[in-house]
């Protein structure tokens, strides 16, 4: 564990290496104790370097056995190792090889960075830095070479032995012990190298590229689930097929691996041809995995395969330009999901994604930019920031320049970048070079932090038919950036007239609006629309155009007819979520307030649900009302959790008693006969009964419906949701406790299902949820050192469930601060992540804000923290 120094990195302070590595030739003897990494690397000084140039390379926590530099051993004098660092300050010519000698343990590594064991499989992870927890090395993302990798293992216990690039040979040893010789001809950085060895199952199929070069492809899982993996199979081909057809992109390798494997710090890692992802992203079937676990699956996959474009074969120049391949690759995943999928569905859950991470992430202590300019940790900028708002940032670039200029840019930043480490200054140029148009206020998006905040007023002249906006735009202050500029922000508006079509409309300024978008560039801004035959109903950021915050003053009325006929679903849905997000503010405040509000909303999604005219999908979107995290961050300060969940469940039940017999009725119409699909239209079917489950269940007060589907569930999308039902509505009822016991028994050796069950039991509300979480923490299927383990218990408990985390007498901050600093001497990255469930303490009311702050202190005096921990704990603070 690398302990805090305190180290500020800053982007200005960027400068190339004195040295180059051109190739790196590795070979792994391995065990689990006592791996031994043969590093030969050939350097070249740089030209602009000067002669005596010391090199210096990066380690962590290394054991080095020996170093040559052109076969001959250096002298202990001619050298510095320690643990993170070897230096060494003469080198004999331009041109030179070292060969380094280190001893791993990988079974000891239960930080899972570096080469570690995960259930008797070795796996390497080393994005950002690990890397330099294998061998002494360059390890940045600017340093890139050609990679040739022998592995050595026993047959027996490893029989599959993978590294990046192609195999070229393989071969039986002495003892039992055999090898295998991989190489990667594409030049590479550090960060991407992965190598893979033990007793593992596999699926395999092939892809023929557009060119007709032929791919071998490779899914290997413990042995036993392979059947689980043909989703992801099949994800991987169609995201192949889609690459070529809608970005002209095709793959560069003979073969293309991806291995699942259970101890994982994230989602999935994009190493060249040998993509390595947490089981939890590959493993499906309709038994064991949700309609959520499917199209996240599908999502993943794609997005690990986009990177080989979009991050490898370009990749950043430092770490401080993460978002060029995150949120490049995260634009493509979502483009892909859309296309295979539902679009407005999709970008509605984009959007509640995007404002239930991002959004409090950029309204709190952690707020950066989506280009960061500093960091001490690395690891803690894999945020939400840089991939979601990162992605809606390209979104942006492709609406003002419109989709076609869009894709001649990234084609030219293909052309012009290939095999470049580059800079998100390389990115926006292409797009200019291909427009014409200056982005440099647009690049703003990139540089400050903030969720810009726009106002939008307007008046109708009814004599003249005319409509007049006035539209302000502000950015709040974020930590070290008080004061902020003016931004460019693309406002995709409609004009909606009584019959629910858009109304025809000349406006005053060409040049900042055509194809339905107004392009702010000013502090304050008026547009005047002419030749109005009546007075519209104004629609606000289509499509979610810009990653806003936005208030109009509008009449009820009007939001509720756009709830019913925008003819953009997505700001159809905004104008309901908003009228069902202020109906929760003003109630949590007022429990007594009067008014028929409820009564409206009820009847309006009354209507939604047995609409035949909208998607089931879009249905089960639309009666899902705010979180009580959403209504959380929509309130904003002094918030009190418990008055949000009184509103939130009271809201509930209204509209559950008002629609009773006809949300029944559905529900039982939705039955699905039929052999289960995963595709969009039949989860959707799926998440609309769904939600018709938690009503009527409200409507009834009895647990036995749910426990009904519960019982007679075909699959795992309608028995997770019945059993969710059960645990948060009926947490005590005899139904819950027999589901709760039947779930445990079905699946107690699938620890993939067992989260769900762990999930589950994490957000039953209130205050009981803590005394739970703890007895479930001795769980024989619970482990504080799988990551999964961890995140669906733990993690869940202090994201997802507001009254049992934020208990009034803090007992739910002291478990979680107990847990994190429990989980950090093993595990500084998932502890740090952990932590950031603390970001919004300052939002609560003061007596829950003071026991945060006690716990977030307490976490920060623990001696010799990690620099993960330290970093996130001390910003929270500030
Ligand atoms: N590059 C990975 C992705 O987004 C993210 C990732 C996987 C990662 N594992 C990691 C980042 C470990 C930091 C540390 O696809
Ligand atoms: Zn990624």
């Amino acid at each position: 564990m690398t302990i805090d120094t305190g180290k500020v990195y800053r982007l200005e302070d960027y400068r190339p290496t004195d040295y180059a590595i051109h190739a790196t030739n590795l070979v792994f003897r391995l065990d689990p104790a006592h791996t031994r990494v043969t590093a030969k690397l050939d350097f070249e000084r740089r030209e602009d370097a000067a002669l005596d140039a010391p090199l210096v390379l990066d380690g962590d926590g290394l054991k080095l056995l020996s170093v040559t530099v052109d076969g001959a051993q250096l002298s202990p004098d001619a050298f510095e190792a320690t643990p993170d660092r070897l230096t060494i300050p003469r080198l004999p010519r331009e041109r030179f090889s070292l060969v380094i000698e280190t001893e791993l343990a990988p079974e000891a590594n239960s930080a899972l960075m570096g080469l570690y064991l995960s259930n008797g499989v070795y796996c390497t992870q080393c994005e950002a830095e690990g890397f330099r927890r294998i061998t002494y090395f360059l390890d940045r993302p600017d340093v890139m070479s050609v990679y040739t990798v022998r592995i050595e293992a026993p047959k027996a216990s490893a029989p599959i032995l993978l590294s990046n690039g192609n195999p070229v040979e393989s071969g039986d040893m002495a003892d039992g012990w055999h090898y295998a010789v991989w190489h990667d001809p594409h030049l590479k950085p550090s960060y991407l190298f992965a190598l893979v060895a033990g007793d593992l199952g596999r699926i395999t199929d092939s892809f023929t590229t557009r060119s007709g070069s032929i791919v071998q492809l490779g899914i290997y899982v413990e042995k036993g689930k392979e059947a689980r993996a043909t989703y992801a199979m099949d994800a991987l081909k169609r995201s192949m097929v889609w690459d070529e057809e809608v970005f002209g992109l095709e793959y560069d390798l003979d073969v293309f691996n991806i291995v699942a494997v259970s101890d994982f710090n994230m989602g999935a890692m994009e190493n060249k041809g040998l993509n390595i992802f947490n089981d939890k992203y590959v493993l499906a079937d309709e038994e064991s995995a949700t309609d959520a676990d499917f199209a996240n699956i599908e999502a993943i996959i794609a997005h690990e395969y986009f990177h080989n474009w979009t991050g490898n074969r370009i990749t950043c120049r430092d770490w401080f330009q993460l978002c060029l391949k995150e949120g490049l690759t995260v634009f493509r995943d979502h483009e892909f999901s859309a296309d295979m999928r539902s679009r407005a569905v999709k970008r509605i859950a984009e959007v509640r994604t995007l404002k239930s991470l991002q959004f409090p992430e950029d309204q709190g202590p952690l707020a950066h930019p989506v280009r960061p300019r500093r960091y001490r940790e690395i690891n803690n900028f894999y945020t939400a920031t840089v991939y979601e708002k990162g992605s809606e940032v390209v979104r942006m670039i492709r609406t003002i320049l419109g989709a076609e200029t869009f894709r001649r840019g990234m084609d030219l930043y293909f052309e012009r970048h290939d095999g470049d480490a580059a800079t998100i200054e390389d990115f926006l140029k292409v797009f200019e070079d291909v427009s014409g148009r200056d982005l440099s206020q647009f690049a703003l998006w990139y540089h400050q932090a903030g969720t810009p905040h726009v106002s939008v007023s307007s008046t109708y002249d009814e004599a003249r038919g005319e409509l007049t906006l006035d539209i302000e735009q502000s950015v709040p202050p974020t930590p070290l950036e008080s004061r902020k500029r003016v931004m460019h922000i693309p406002l995709a508006i409609g004009l909606v007239g009584k019959d629910g079509r858009d109304l025809e409309a000349a406006s005053s300024e060409t040049s900042s609006f055509a194809d339905g978008v107004i392009q702010l560039k000013k502090r304050r801004q008026a547009i005047r629309f002419t030749g109005l035959s009546e007075r519209p109903a104004l629609s606000l950021n289509r499509g979610f155009s810009a990653p806003i915050t936005l208030a109009s003053e509008q009449t009820i009325d009007d939001r509720l007819f756009l709830s019913r006929h925008d003819s953009d679903l997505v700001a159809r849905w905004q104008a309901l979520n908003g009228l069902l997000s202020d109906h929760l503010i003003e109630t949590s405040k007022a429990p007594a307030l009067q008014s028929n509000m409820a009564g409206r909303l009820a009847e309006v999604l009354g209507a939604i649900a047995v609409d035949d005219a909208l998607e089931p999908a879009y249905r089960a979107l639309a009666l899902t009302p705010p979180s009580e995290a959403d209504v959380a961050r929509e309130i904003g300060s002094n918030i009190d959790p418990d008055g949000i969940r009184a509103a939130r469940d009271t809201l509930v039940d209204t509209i559950a008693a008002a629609n009773r017999e006809s949300f029944e009725v559905l529900y039982r119409e939705l039955e699905d006969s039929d052999s289960f699909l995963p595709d969009a239209a039949s989860a959707g079917r799926r998440a609309l009964r769904n939600v018709l489950l938690d009503y009527a269940s409200a409507a009834q007060g009895v647990p036995g419906l749910a426990a009904g589907q519960y019982r007679n569930a075909t699959n795992m999308t309608e028995r997770a949701a019945a059993l969710a039902v059960l645990a948060r509505r009926f947490p005590m009822a005899e139904e819950t406790v027999s589901a709760l016991a039947d779930f445990e028994r079905r699946y107690g050796d699938n620890p993939l299902v067992l989260d769900k069950w762990f999930q589950v039991q994490a957000t039953i509300p209130g205050d009981a949820a803590l005394s739970r979480v703890e007895a479930l923490t001795r769980h024989r299927a619970f482990s504080i050192g799988n990551p999964n383990r961890v995140r669906s218990l733990i993690g869940t408990f202090a994201s997802s469930n507001q009254t049992g985390f934020h208990r009034a007498d803090g007992a739910g901050y002291r478990y979680f601060a107990d847990r994190i600093i429990e989980v950090e001497k093993r595990n500084p990255q998932v502890a740090a992540r952990l932590a950031t469930a603390f970001r919004s303490w300052r939002s609560l009311e003061p007596s829950r804000q003071e026991l945060a702050r006690k716990e977030l202190v307490r976490i920060a005096a623990v001696p010799g923290l990690s620099t993960d921990l330290k970093d996130i704990v001390d910003r929270t603070l500030a």
